[in-house]
Order: C-alpha cells, then structure tokens, then sequence
C-alpha cells in the first residue's frame, strides 16, 4: 500500500522571512500609492494572508477563484471564473497574488482579463515559481522562491484539498514503505 511522505523544502521560518523581504519591496514600490491586492483563491490564501499584514501602504483586498476544465485540459489552456472580483478596477494599482506558477496558464489568463479593466497598474506576485513547468511566458514581478518540479503541499498548496494548513512547505513523495 503507498503512503505519503512528506520532507520539509521551505521552513515556516524561511518562508515569513522571505515574506518580509517580500512586502519592504512592495512597500517601496508603491509608496505614497494606494494597492488593492487580488488573492487567488484558493492557494493563496495563507501567504496573502501573512503578506497584507506586512503591508504599510493602504490597502485593500478582493479574490478571485479560478478553475480548469481538469488536469487534461488546462494545457490547452481552458482556464474559467468561479468568481470574479467584486472590486472595479479602473486606474487602480492591482497586485494579483499567486501560491505558485507553474504552467503559467492561470495567471496569464488572469493578467489578460484585468489588463482589459484598465487598471493604473498590474503587477504579479507568487510565493513560489516552477519555470521548469512553463507553457506560456509569463514573469512576476516579485517571486518568493524559485523551486524544482516537486509536488508540494502546505502554507496553502494541497494535494486533493489535504495539507492546506501545514505551517511548511512540504515536498510530497510517495513511498511504499510504511512509517
Ligand atoms: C494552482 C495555483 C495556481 C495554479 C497554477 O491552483 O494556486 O492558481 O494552480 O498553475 P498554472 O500555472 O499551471 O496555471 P489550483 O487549480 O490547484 O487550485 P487551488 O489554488 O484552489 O489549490
């Protein structure tokens, strides 16, 4: 029978440094400017949570949830709203907030529907970057960590909606022996 087993890759400790260092950036950037900064749900939950926290700047908040139509279909790119923003957008500074890119094919998606809304900027910021995994060029603007393919779980990433809550980021690798 095959078990999951889990090896920390990003420590709690590791990851609200890199936050921090995350949220002076952006901090600067936009001072003397106000952010509405555009979670996507639900991955990043967690680290737009912690992020916001360490913003000076005035902010708000709204997300969005996307879907694909399945692991099959989302290399072809079908990628659809299960819910949009609630906030108008025009002539705003938007950060959209991303667990990790992978394909690109999400937050392409997102960054082409919110250009049409006329924001006064548009800026992408992920935790975790697979550019190994890209199908579409896309680049954030700011990126907390630049990872291998691994199959991670925790600090919001999940494998069938489990480990959510892990306080790590966590690479999960099958095995066939039980702990
Ligand atoms: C994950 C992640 C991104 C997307 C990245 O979401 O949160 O939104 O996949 O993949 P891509 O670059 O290949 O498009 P997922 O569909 O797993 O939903 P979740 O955020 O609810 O876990």
């Amino acid at each position: 029978m095959h078990k999951k087993r889990y090896k920390i890759l990003l420590s709690e400790a590791e990851i609200r440094d890199r936050v921090q260092e995350l949220a002076q950036d952006i901090n600067a950037d936009y001072s003397g400017e106000e952010l509405l900064v555009v979670g996507i749900l639900k991955g990043a939950f967690i680290f737009m949570s912690d992020l916001v926290r360490e913003l000076t700047i005035p902010i708000s908040v709204d997300f969005m949830d996307m879907s694909s139509y399945g692991a099959s279909t989302r290399s072809s790119g079908e990628v659809r709203i299960l819910k949009d923003l609630e906030t108008p957008i025009e002539g705003k500074n938007v950060i959209v907030v991303e667990d990790i890119v992978d394909t690109g094919l999400t937050l392409s998606y997102i960054a082409e529907l919110l250009h049409t809304r006329n924001p006064k900027s548009l800026r992408i910021c992920t935790l975790l970057d697979k550019p190994s995994r890209r199908k579409i060029d896309i680049t954030s603007d700011y990126c907390g960590f630049t990872i291998p393919d691994y199959f991670v779980v925790g600090y919001g990433l999940d494998y069938n909606e489990k480990h959510r809550n892990y306080r790590d980021i966590c690479i999960l690798e099958p095995t066939e022996h039980e702990d």
